[in-house]
């Protein structure tokens, strides 16, 4: 096996290929790089020895498997040789002649470009049958996904034949096409862009953040995670991403960000970006309030009923309440469903709260909800003593329509279900993906499943209605 490239991700993977046996050659061009190299890949294996994972005779017998050098001739006898050096097609393209040149003609050469379409580099191979994408994401040794990508030009063996390798590393192959973004890069955009346009609509950075963690189930908030990413980093993928689709506007660019890449506020690396770098974010949660006396639930909010019950307070199944309703002391809260809350209590007057969409509602740390008239204190204090009373936090956000949670996941869904539909991957890859590359807590296919396509379609297409925007029309791997 062959490296090139010691930086962040050509380390990372030739210690995934060194853990798995191989014996590793990582090629850099200075003596500076290399070090980093090797520090980078003693400072993880000791992690893991650390935690428990290796021995450390196990760490010392993966070390010994690897070379470093700057000589391209000690790549000779590598079968496979992944290529992570700078993202720029003339470098990748003159080390690809080399490698060319030294390699044996049947040796397989991989890159793990991020954003150049694999095809185009290819074109810069005398024998472009042996060139594929391998896809690691950062940092290697932790993140499971590979996205394997295959072009015409290779045998149809290949790409099983390097899934399958993948898997013997640990890894979570998917094999994806050779569109801009692959799978998790595209698919993932709406989630950092619903985040910025909340943003950039006055929603306080901390309750977003807070709502998709603890109601969405997601391990980061979108603000905290382009944090760490950096602005300019997740911006530049976003604009690529962008580029490469022109007219397709579920990658539309948000100006919140962009406004921070040129303010400078990068994220953690220069110290501030939505967030000061370690302060901690706190979400503005409502005051305790009064628990509620009898609730009333309409069908289809079980596992809240079933948390009320639980936590001992006078509930009534209700089948004259709307489904997806319920009544906390006669004020009306309502599932959401793509409209605004003013839209919603438009459509039955009687609601005053909109309920925003929870992955799990038992599980969810925080109910998060909007009002349809904002100056309604009773319903803000109903609502509060009720997810108080559950134990949960309670969130309320300016109202907008299909909230914060609910349209974020209708989003990730749709952009899941274009690429379903432009064959980027079929549904169990692009879920894995999601779920491996990019840490979600489920698949955004199977969260379609969880609540039903007609459910999600009625959502975009509330959304697309009220907010007049194409960017939310369902598309047309929803099945429509
Ligand atoms: N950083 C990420 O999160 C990430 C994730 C997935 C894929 N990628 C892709 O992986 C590749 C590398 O990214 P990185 O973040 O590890 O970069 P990096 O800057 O950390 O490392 C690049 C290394 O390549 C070396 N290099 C440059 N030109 C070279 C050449 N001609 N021959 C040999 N070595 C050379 C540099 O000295 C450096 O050590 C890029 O294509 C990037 O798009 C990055």
């Amino acid at each position: 096996m062959g490296v090139v490239g010691a930086g962040a991700m050509g380390a990372g993977i030739a210690e995934v290929a060194a853990a798995a046996g191989h014996r590793v050659v990582l090629l850099d061009v200075g003596a500076a790089a290399l070090d980093r190299g090797r520090g980078i890949i003693d400072a993880s294996l000791a992690g893991r020895v650390k935690r428990g994972i290796l021995t450390g005779e196990q760490a010392d017998d993966i070390r010994s498997r690897l070379t470093f050098t700057q000589d391209i001739g000690d790549l000779a006898a590598c079968v496979l040789v992944v290529e992570a050096i700078i993202e720029q097609t003339a470098a990748k393209a003159s080390l690809f002649a080399r490698l060319e040149s030294v390699l044996a003609p049947d040796a397989v050469i991989a890159s793990n470009t991020s954003s150049l379409p694999i095809s185009g580099l290819a074109t810069s191979l005398q024998r472009p049958e042996r060139f594929v994408g391998l896809h690691f994401f950062n940092p290697a040794p932790v993140m499971k996904l590979v996205e394997v990508v295959t072009i015409r030009d290779n045998p149809a063996t290949l790409g099983p034949m390097l899934a399958d390798l993948m898997r013997r590393w640990g890894k979570v192959p998917v094999l994806a096409a050779d569109v801009p973004g692959f799978i998790v890069n595209r698919v993932a955009r709406p989630f950092y862009a619903e985040g910025f346009l909340a943003l950039g609509e006055g929603l306080d950075p901390a309750a977003i953040d807070h709502a998709l963690k603890v109601a969405g189930g997601f391990r980061m908030g979108p603000l905290e995670l382009a944090d760490l990413i950096g602005h300019d980093i997740n911006y530049a993928v976003a604009g690529s991403i962008h580029g490469a689709y022109a007219g397709k506007t579920r990658f539309r660019l948000q100006p919140a960000q962009q406004a921070l890449v040129e303010a400078g506020r990068l994220g953690r690396k220069t110290g501030r970006g939505v967030f000061v770098a370690g302060e901690k974010p706190v979400p503005p949660l409502e005051p305790p309030a009064p628990a509620p006396g009898r609730l009333h639930f309409g069908a289809g909010l079980d596992a809240l009923r079933d948390a009320a019950t639980a936590a001992g307070l006078s509930v009534v199944t209700d089948p004259r309440l709307p489904a997806g309703s319920l009544e906390i002391d006669g004020i009306r809260v309502s599932l959401g469903d793509g409209r605004s809350a003013a839209g919603m209590g438009r459509a039955d007057d009687r609601t005053r709260v909109m309920l925003d969409m929870a992955r799990d509602f038992a599980t969810a740390g925080t109910l998060v909800a909007s009002l349809t008239n904002p100056d309604d204190t009773a319903a803000r204090t109903a609502f509060a003593g009720f997810a108080q009373a559950l134990g949960k936090g309670a969130l309320l956000l300016p109202d907008r329509p299909g909230g914060l949670v609910l349209r974020t996941l209708v989003q990730l869904a749709n952009a899941a279900a274009d690429a379903l539909a432009d064959r980027v991957a079929d549904a169990n890859g692009i879920d894995a993906a999601m779920v491996h590359g990019a840490n979600h807590p489920q698949g955004p296919l199977a969260w379609v499943a969880q609540v039903g396509t007609a459910r999600v379609i009625q959502a975009l297409t509330h959304l697309a209605a009220e907010t007049g925007d194409d960017l939310y029309l369902p598309g047309a791997g929803l099945g429509i």
